[in-house]
C-alpha cells in the first residue's frame, strides 16, 4: 500500500522521520540496546578493531557510520565492500568486531563475508531490517532497523535507520567503555532527537530539489563531489542517482579533482557538491568556485546561512544545522529526493529499476 504516494520511494524518503524518531526515543527510553543486541564491556575491552562489511548503500551507512563510531570509541574502523572483503587478505581475529549490514538480511556477498570473520573467530553483529533473516540469525548479536517493508528497490529509509542505528551503538559502546563523558552524551543525545523533525523540514522544502531534478535530466554523465562524511553522501547520492534515473554518475573526494579528472570538466559538466561539514566546507566551496570558472554547472548541498556555497553555486539545497558527525542522516535526504524526481522527470517507472532486484543473492 502506497499510502496516498505516487510511488513507494517518496513513500519510504516520507516515512524517515517516524523511523528514526522510533529509534532514538527506544535508545533514550533505554529500550534499544539489551543482551541480545550488544557486547558488554568485558567484550568490548578486548577489541581492538571493527570492521563494517556491507554492500551498496548498506555499505554507506557503514562508512558514515565509522566517523561516529571512531570519534567516540577510539575504536579504529575499517570498512570493505562485501564481494571483496570475502576473498581479500583481511586481519581478522578474535579481537576484530566484524559489523555486517544488510536491509533484506539476505545479500550472498554479506552473508559469505561474515561466515569468513566466523571462521577467523571475529565477534559479529548485524544490522538488518529483517529481524528473522539469515544474517540476523548468524550473528552473535542483531540490531533490528524496524524500519517496515522497504518495497522500492532504491533503499532510503533503511539507509537513514541503519545510519541512526550505529551512531546510538557508537554510544552504547563508548559509555560502557568510558570514552566519552556524560556531558557530552546528553548534549550527543538532544541534538539526535532534533533529527526527525529537521528531517521534516528538508521534506517540506522540494523547490530548489525540483529545478535541480529539471536540469539533471537530460545530462548524460555528472559527478558528486565531497569531504570527509560527505563525500559518502556523494557516493551514496551517485548510486541513487544511477540507480532510479540512468545517468551515469560518478562520486569524487573534491581534494582528487586536480589529480585528474579536472580535465574532463567543460560547460556542459554537471556537479553536485556536498559540503557541509564546519572544517572542511570552504575547502569544497573553493572548489566549487574553480568548476564555476570552467563553465561547470554546480548544485550543492550545504549547511542554513553558508553564503559562500550558496554564492559559488547555481542553486543550493540547504540542510539544517546539526553536529557535523550526524550531518549524513540529513544531506542524504535532499540526495534521494534529487534521484526520485530527476527519474519522475525522465518517466522512469522509480520503484522497479531495470536489471536490478532488491534482494542479491547471488555472486
Ligand atoms: O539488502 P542489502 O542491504 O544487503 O542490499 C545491499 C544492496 O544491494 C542495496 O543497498 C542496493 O545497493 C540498493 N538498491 C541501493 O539503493
Amino acid at each position: 500500500d502506497k499510502n496516498g504516494f505516487e510511488h513507494f520511494m517518496l513513500k519510504e524518503i516520507f516515512e524517515q522521520p517516524g523511523v528514526i524518531k522510533n529509534i532514538i526515543s527506544n535508545y533514550a527510553d533505554n529500550k534499544l540496546f539489551n543482551s541480545n543486541n550488544s557486547f558488554s564491556k568485558e567484550e568490548l575491552q578486548n577489541i581492538d578493531k571493527i570492521y563494517i562489511v556491507a554492500c551498496g548503500t548498506a555499505l554507506h551507512a557503514g562508512q558514515s557510520g565509522k566517523f561516529a563510531i571512531e570519534k567516540f570509541t577510539k575504536i579504529p574502523v575499517l570498512t570493505d565492500i562485501a564481494s571483496e572483503f570475502r576473498y581479500n587478505n583481511s586481519f581478522i581475529d578474535e579481537k576484530t568486531l566484524l559489523i555486517v549490514i544488510s536491509q533484506s538480511g539476505e545479500t550472498a556477498d554479506t552473508l559469505g563475508a561474515l561466515e569468513k570473520g566466523i571462521k577467523a573467530k571475529a565477534k559479529t553483529l548485524s544490522i538488518t531490517n529483517v529481524e528473522d533473516s539469515t544474517i540476523a540469525k548468524t550473528t552473535d548479536k542483531s540490531l533490528y532497523c524496524n524500519a517496515g517493508p522497504e518495497v522500492s528497490i532504491a533503499s532510503t529509509k533503511a539507509y537513514t535507520a541503519q545510519v541512526a542505528l550505529i551512531y546510538l551503538l557508537s554510544l552504547d559502546m563508548a559509555k560502557k567503555l568510558k570514552t566519552i563523558d556524560d556531558e557530552d552524551l546528553s548534549s550527543i543525545l538532544i541534538e539526535l532527537k532534533k533529527l526527525p523533525e529537521k528531517i521534516e523540514e528538508i521534506l517540506q522544502n522540494v523547490d530548489t530539489i525540483k529545478n535541480i531534478a529539471n536540469e539533471l535530466k537530460e545530462c548524460q554523465s555528472m559527478f558528486y563531489i565531497g569531504r570527509g562524511p560527505d563525500l559518502i553522501t556523494a557516493k551514496e547520492g551517485s548510486l541513487k542517482l544511477k540507480e532510479t534515473s540512468y545517468i551515469h554518475s560518478e562520486p569524487f573526494a573534491a581534494g582528487e579533482l586536480k589529480h585528474g579528472t579536472m580535465a574532463l570538466m567543460d560547460s556542459s559538466s554537471k556537479v553536485i557538491a556536498v559540503a557541509t561539514q564546519s572544517n572542511l566546507s570552504k575547502k569544497t566551496a573553493t572548489n566549487v568556485l574553480e568548476l564555476r570558472e570552467k563553465g561547470v554547472s554546480v548544485y550543492s548541498v550545504g549547511v542554513e546561512g553558508d553564503v559562500l556555497l550558496e554564492k559559488n553555486s547555481n542553486y543550493t539545497v540547504f540542510i539544517p544545522e546539526t553536529l557535523d558527525v550526524l550531518s549524513p542522516i540529513l544531506t542524504v535526504i535532499p540526495e534521494q529526493l534529487i534521484a526520485y524526481y530527476t527519474s519522475l522527470a525522465k518517466g522512469i517507472d522509480v520503484d522497479h529499476p531495470r536489471n536490478l532486484t532488491k534482494s542479491v543473492i547471488s555472486e
